[in-house]
């Protein structure tokens, strides 16, 4: 996302709006905003804050002070406009861009060996198969649509059809990006899915919380993803640490309305590293490319040893084609591809 050159001018610029060198202008004010962008990404996507929080706060606190005197200058992708102001009311029903459907099961080694067997049999005969492998995580699912670069829409599974529009509570999301140059790569509009979660220690620390306050607790990181989601002040849901994996592109269209997957990506894998790349969290290092079920077998059993210590909760791994027409190739049901 950030080169080393591109982090040392923002490192730069960043150290000369804390010493107040600068004074906020028109001219200057989108630097300030990709000040905090960068760290925004460097705290909640890279896990690897560049400056303390009281530096951060000071930063937003100029661009807030700076954007309340000239509302008119207030941009969509700012960083201050995570926080919605006022509450929603209900979600309104959305249709999305493409049914999300459900996985298909396996539950032991020979039910993934027949799964394989029947992959290749859709195949070309001797078609070299690769299976990209990752980790099935335990959240709440969401649907975003960027169109022209801009977060337009933040949506729940739902029952795969319709779901309910959160676009506010997906907003404030820090791992989100309100902008991101997808056009740079010929995308006009995409909808990119994920899974929304609370990880292991804040969800321990957040319950702790709540008992203090005499408050029931939330069952499972999960039912709190996906309680948070959908509550009804924006407010309360930044405070929750939600923070979204991205796993999949569901849509990418280019102006004239032609897919643009298998254009820009060809692989699932490289879909990933694509949204990685424009600011986004993915799976990256938790995604392994197999060419072989042994290998796909080898590291499902490796996530079994380590998934106690894993920072979020997960439920199994999912396996798959990588290559976006071999997909194709295999097809899907109304339930599962
Ligand atoms: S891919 C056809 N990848 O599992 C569905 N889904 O039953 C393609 N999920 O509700 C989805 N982790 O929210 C995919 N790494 C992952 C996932 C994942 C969790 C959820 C997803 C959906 C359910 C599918």
């Amino acid at each position: 996302m950030y080169d080393a050159d591109q982090q040392k001018v923002l490192l730069n610029r960043t150290k000369a709006f804390l010493q107040a060198k600068e004074k906020l202008d028109t001219d200057n004010v989108d630097a300030l905003r990709d000040v905090l962008r960068f760290h925004e990404w460097r705290y909640y996507v890279q896990d690897n804050p560049a400056i303390a929080d009281p530096e951060y706060d000071q930063l937003f606190k100029q661009l807030q002070a700076f954007e309340e005197k000239h509302p008119d200058q207030v941009t969509p992708d700012s960083p201050t406009q995570r926080v919605a102001s006022d509450l929603t009311k209900e979600f309104p029903e959305v249709n999305h861009l493409r049914p999300m459907l459900s996985l298909d099961n396996s539950y032991n080694e020979e039910d993934l060996r027949d799964w394989d067997r029947r992959v290749r049999s859709f195949l070309e005969q001797d078609a070299k198969v690769e299976y990209s492998v990752e980790p099935k995580f335990d959240g709440a699912s969401i649907a975003i649509v960027y169109e022209d670069d801009y977060l337009r829409r933040g949506a729940t599974r739902g029952n795969g059809t319709t779901g309910e529009d959160v676009t506010p509570n997906v907003k404030v999301m820090n791992t989100v990006p309100l902008k991101a140059p997808f056009s740079e790569n010929g995308i006009k509009r995409i909808e990119v899915r994920g899974e929304v979660m609370i990880n292991k220690a804040h969800f321990k620390h957040f319950n702790e919380q709540r008992m203090a306050e005499g408050l029931s607790i939330l069952a499972n990181p999960r039912n709190a993803a996906s309680g948070s989601l959908r509550m009804q002040d924006a407010k309360e849901v930044a405070k929750r640490g939600l923070e979204a994996y991205l796993y999949q592109v569901g849509i990418a269209e280019d102006a004239e309305g032609n897919s643009m997957l298998d254009e820009a990506v060809t692989t699932h894998a490289e879909s990933i590293a694509l949204l990685n790349k424009l600011g986004f969290k993915t799976p990256t290092d938790e995604i392994r490319v197999c060419t072989r079920m042994e290998e796909v077998l080898a590291y499902c059993r490796e996530w079994e040893e380590k998934r106690d210590d894993y920072p979020y909760e997960i439920d199994g791994m999912v396996i798959k084609v990588n290559r976006f027409d071999q997909q194709e190739q295999c097809g899907y049901t109304s339930h599962h591809p």
